[in-house]
């Protein structure tokens, strides 16, 4: 099949991963109900086009990383995370195909990646990476490990887990960097990046939590046999990963990062309940 180029009728573009998408062996995977079913394929759907998104997100970070002059040991994590993220794309689509889905799906408009034009090159990719990378990256690895933890050995199973390994790297590499660039901050960059923490912080909750709604699933047994975790359940590990592996470090790293997240949880209101 060749890949096509469409639009729906609202004249957005359509993400069409059919042409590639290998779907997985789900043939042992417990058979879900049909309404189940159709929740899987929602889920796995969505996945798809966030992955999509993710690696427009990393492609950006390297023209900004070129112009800070970020050491080359960095700057190749950042095209390979891209691709990482293509490919998930297409493992996300091989799951909804697997599962009787269409694998395509509107795009949302991908809004482009900030590029902190008021500091210097450095420092706005800091705060990119440190969003990107340190953030979003660290929560995907909690909630991917979950869904992971709940899946007994197979095709998903296994497919889920090389998701998690990239993940981790996404991660490891942010951290990395930030550990690296960070301690060059001089105290009005600290400053700044501070004030931006919250910022980033807030951002998190604005995007992941409507990822995670609190809706009721169908009672089928097979739904988390098919890489599907409860929403609440989501939230909990959301506020858990925050506070228990993304706020230590960072304080380790000299920034105040409980004042931060009380700013953030503040500017995110009501959504930050717990
Ligand atoms: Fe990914
Ligand atoms: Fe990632």
């Amino acid at each position: 099949m060749n890949p096509t180029f469409a639009a729906d009728p609202a004249g957005r573009p359509v993400l069409d991963l059919r042409a590639v998408a290998r779907p997985p062996d789900l043939s042992d995977a417990p058979a879900p109900s049909p309404e189940a079913r159709a929740v899987a394929i929602r889920t796995w759907k969505g996945r798809m086009v966030n992955e999509h998104a993710s690696a427009q997100v990393w492609a950006s970070l390297l023209p900004q990383a070129m112009r800070a002059a970020v050491p080359p040991a960095l700057l190749v994590g950042l095209p390979a995370a891209a691709s990482d993220e293509l490919r998930h794309a297409e493992q996300c689509a091989g799951v909804v195909l697997a599962l009787g889905g269409d694998a395509r799906a509107p795009l949302p408009t991908l809004s482009p990646l900030p590029q902190h034009d008021d500091v210097g090159p450095l420092e706005g990719f800091l705060r990119n990476i440190l969003s990107v990378g340190c953030l979003s990256e660290t929560v995907a690895v909690a909630l991917i490990r979950a869904e992971h933890a709940e899946l007994t050995p197979g095709p998903l199973r296994e497919l889920l887990g090389t998701i998690l390994a990239d993940e981790i790297q996404h991660a490891r590499l942010g951290w990395t960097a930030l550990g690296l660039i960070a301690p060059k901050l001089d105290a009005a960059a600290k400053a700044r990046t501070q004030a931006y923490l919250a910022v980033a912080l807030a951002h998190q909750i604005e995007h992941e939590l409507p990822l995670l709604p609190v809706v009721a699933l169908p009672d089928d047994p097979a739904l988390p046999q098919l890489g599907v975790c409860a929403g609440a359940d989501a939230r909990r590990l959301f506020f858990d990963c925050v506070e228990g592996a993304i706020l230590p470090p960072l304080a380790g790293l000299g920034f105040d990062a409980a004042g931060a997240w009380a700013e953030a949880r503040r500017r995110a209101a009501p959504l930050a309940a717990r």
